[in-house]
């Protein structure tokens, strides 16, 4: 095995190697017998899914594990199934013991996957870290800068992207099968499981011995400890904390139609959503987007739509197809000038019109999101959702959840600027405070 030393120059040299500046720096790959050193930050939840999956490569060891939570559900499990691995409560310690890995996983609540990420980009360590990618605009600009000059091997934790049935509906889509797109509908009708109150409840409840509050909230305002209404899960609800039912859904339901049409940052946003509090998210929202056409669109400008709230889609009629055409609780509907796709969250995709139905459809072949990434990080294939896509990916999400902060508003965005030219309060919300004595270096 080899020392620490000559694992880290290994890696540093391999950066000088890499022909071109844009390609990743890519670890070991001449060195069959070396294996990616991963370390988890957030092992519960989604988290332990994502650290499973990626150690399920003969090729990674997990060297580290660090949680808030050190509950069994959260940290014990990880810690039992991997006992050599080293334990950590605070990811900043982790990152001071930067020589002992290469890679992290970060399946923190949103708003943690920025500050975590950054720097350890900076360290070079390679990241594959949960979607959204970021809680605000800026922090994506800011990953996908930070991904490029690091030079690291990145993806977001979309892993639907690497399915069978969102690949067929992205090659369905690139192979002309419906003809250049005219319009696209995406939405999430399911219940908002994680609202479990509106407003901030009063009083606080006792900490559990296992976790530590202050490190769960990390870069967010204080707030006394409430039992159910925030962790586990249910910071989903809460501002400071997520992007509510779009920022949960967006990056998987538009990434097919994000990928197949080739689609960059939205020229105009517009929303319809109710009242806001300074709190919880609104329970339903419909944002219009209106992108740049692109090779597979019809026209200079491509309409997308969103909808999300229980029960909140559009019917088959209102979006021009058949009555008789049955949608899914959650998906999108791809217009094309010679028929119709619809692509289930998560469903084998169907054609719709005369032209196009009874079609037999080929299945496009299935990656693995989770060791692909680390394999592409060993220099061994390369990552779909990597920054430099999943990036603007977030921030076209996020620019919806701004827009639906400011219903009615058409905002228009400037994406070589990074500003939104016709909105002052709009650009206030690109950003945000970060809790003091937990600022982020790169603010
Ligand atoms: N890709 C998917 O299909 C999918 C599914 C579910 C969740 N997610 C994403 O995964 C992330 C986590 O969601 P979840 O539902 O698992 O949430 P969760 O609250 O159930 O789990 C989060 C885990 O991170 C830990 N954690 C929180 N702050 C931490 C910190 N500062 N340092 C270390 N550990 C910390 C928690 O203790 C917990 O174990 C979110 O970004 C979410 O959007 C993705």
């Amino acid at each position: 095995m080899k020392s620490r030393q000559s694992r880290r120059t290994f890696l540093a040299v391999s950066g000088v190697w890499t022909a071109s500046a844009l390609l990743p720096r890519v670890g070991r790959a001449a060195d069959a017998n070396s294996k990616l050193r991963v370390a988890s930050i957030g092992t519960g939840g989604k988290g332990a899914d994502d650290l499973r999956q990626v150690a399920a490569s003969d090729r990674v060891e997990v060297v580290a594990l660090c949680n808030v939570e050190q509950n069994k559900d959260h940290f014990g499990w990880a810690v039992e199934k991997f006992p050599k691995a080293a334990q950590f409560r605070d990811w900043r310690k982790l990152l001071d013991d930067s020589k002992s890995f290469d890679a992290v996983i970060v399946s923190t609540p949103d708003h943690m996957h920025a500050p975590i990420s950054l720097p350890a980009m900076e360290l070079g360590k390679h990241v594959y870290c949960q979607k959204p990618l970021t809680h605000t605009v800026h922090e994506a600009r800011q990953m996908q800068a930070a991904a490029r000059k690091a030079k690291v091997v990145t993806q977001m934790g979309n892993q639907i992207q690497s399915h069978k049935f969102y690949r067929t509906a992205v090659k369905l889509v690139q192979d002309g099968t419906i003809g250049k797109v005219r319009e696209v509908h995406s939405w999430q009708s399911g219940k908002l499981s994680w609202m479990k109150v509106d407003d901030r409840p009063v009083g606080s409840d006792p900490v559990p011995m296992s976790l530590d509050w202050d490190g769960w909230l990390g870069v967010a305002p204080e707030r006394p400890y409430k039992s159910e209404i925030y962790a586990p899960f249910n910071w989903r609800a809460w501002q400071d904390f997520s992007s509510g039912q779009l920022g949960d859904f967006g990056c998987h339901i538009l990434d097919p139609v994000f990928k197949a049409l080739d689609l960059t940052a939205p020229m105009t946003i517009v929303a319809e959503a109710p009242e806001i509090n300074k709190e919880v998210w609104t329970k339903w929202c419909k944002v219009s987007y209106l992108f740049p056409g692109t090779s597979y669109t019809a026209n200079r400008g491509m309409p997308v739509t969103w909808y999300d709230g229980e029960g909140r889609m559009p019917s088959a009629e209102q979006i021009g197809l058949p009555k008789s055409v049955k949608l899914p609780g959650a998906g999108s509907v791809l217009l094309g000038e010679k028929g119709s796709l619809i692509i289930p969250h998560v469903g084998m995709p169907t054609l719709v019109g005369e032209q196009v139905e009874g079609k037999t459809i080929e299945f496009a072949s299935e990656l693995n999101h989770y060791t692909g990434w680390a394999h592409a990080c060993l220099g061994d294939g390369a990552t779909g959702s990597n920054f430099d896509y999943s990036a603007p990916l977030t921030a076209t999400v996020l620019l919806g959840v701004i827009a639906l902060r400011l219903p009615g508003e058409s905002l228009t965005w400037n994406d070589a600027d990074g500003v939104v030219s016709n909105s002052a309060k709009a650009n206030t919300l690109l950003s945000k405070p970060y809790r003091k004595g937990w600022e982020p270096k790169w603010v």
